[in-house]
């Protein structure tokens, strides 16, 4: 059985790929603490401080890398300085640390998990995305990079924190278009049985919704009523998040207001 290395193997995305690639391989993962899968070898490890990464890249034939650091998605808001700046330790360095010692032991193929738009980005987060994404197409491990729009969970957790004001003030036409982790892992589950891809095709979710559609399905299934005032948004901004949609991409199945459903509030 071939080992694949999971970094992020205990967040959102890196949950639901273990899942589907544990009948089928080896699967290791590099975390900063110990998870309690008994089916999982863990490797204690942190890609900001550069611990554990020679140890968790030995032997291994596959890496997929999504673990990431981003602080407006930890906190579930934006808060201004999200706007000029972000943390590159985990995303930018981690990830020049992890090729290299992918490169140094022999990895057959480096898979790196981006975000649909990062090529057009406005926010320094997706910029830093973008640089990882650089460092990943100029080494000399074997590569794929796999991009997607936002996971239903992030919306679900902004939402949440969101709800806590008694007004909604939101920019109610701009386009988004959600997508399960799960859906998505298993689109990453295959790219690991292929192998390298290089530049693979986006994957997005089942629909397109305008955040006025999507906040109204919210509401409705987790039963947080807020009176919503709709915010008009410059053409830019528009742009920006249509950037961020790709209606001619790879889709998942798994719509919003079905994930909600099948999914508690965290
Ligand atoms: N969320 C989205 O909407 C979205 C959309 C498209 C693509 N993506 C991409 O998909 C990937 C996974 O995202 P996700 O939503 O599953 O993220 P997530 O739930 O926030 O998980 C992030 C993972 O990164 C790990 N991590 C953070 N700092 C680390 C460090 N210093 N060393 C080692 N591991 C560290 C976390 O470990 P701890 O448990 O120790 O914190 C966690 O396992 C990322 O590349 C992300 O950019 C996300």
């Amino acid at each position: 059985m071939d080992t694949v290395l999971v970094t992020g193997g205990t967040g959102h995305l890196g949950r639901d790929l273990i899942g589907l690639l544990k009948p089928d391989y080896r699967v290791r993962v590099l975390a900063r603490s110990r998870g309690t899968d008994p089916d999982v070898e863990w490797v204690r490890g942190d890609l900001a401080a550069g611990a554990g990464i020679r140890e968790a890249v030995s032997g291994v034939r596959t890496v997929v890398h999504a673990a990431t650091w981003s602080p407006a998605a930890r906190r579930g808001y934006l808060l201004p300085t999200d706007f000029w700046r972000s943390p590159a330790d985990v995303d930018v360095d981690g990830t020049r640390r992890l090729l290299d010692e992918a490169a140094r032991s022999g990895v057959g193929h480096f898979a790196y998990v981006s975000i649909v738009g990062v090529d057009r980005p406005r926010l320094p987060y997706l910029r830093l995305k973008h640089a990882a994404e650089e460092l990943v197409r100029v080494g000399k491990v074997p590569w794929s990079v796999l991009r997607a729009t936002q996971f239903h969970w992030l919306a679900d957790r902004m939402l949440g924190k969101a709800a806590r004001m008694p007004v909604l003030p939101l920019p109610t036409d701009i386009e988004t278009q959600p997508v399960d982790s799960g859906d998505f892992a298993a689109y990453v589950a295959q790219r690991v049985a292929d192998g390298p891809g290089g530049q693979c095709e986006d994957f997005g979710g089942p629909e397109l919704l305008t955040f006025g559609d999507l906040v109204s399905q919210w509401q409705q299934i987790r039963g947080r009523h807020r009176s919503v005032v709709r915010v008009p948004v410059p053409d830019r901004l528009g742009q920006a998040a249509r950037d961020l949609t790709c209606p001619t991409g790879r889709r998942g199945t798994l719509t919003w207001s079905a994930w909600l459903l099948s999914h508690p509030p965290e």
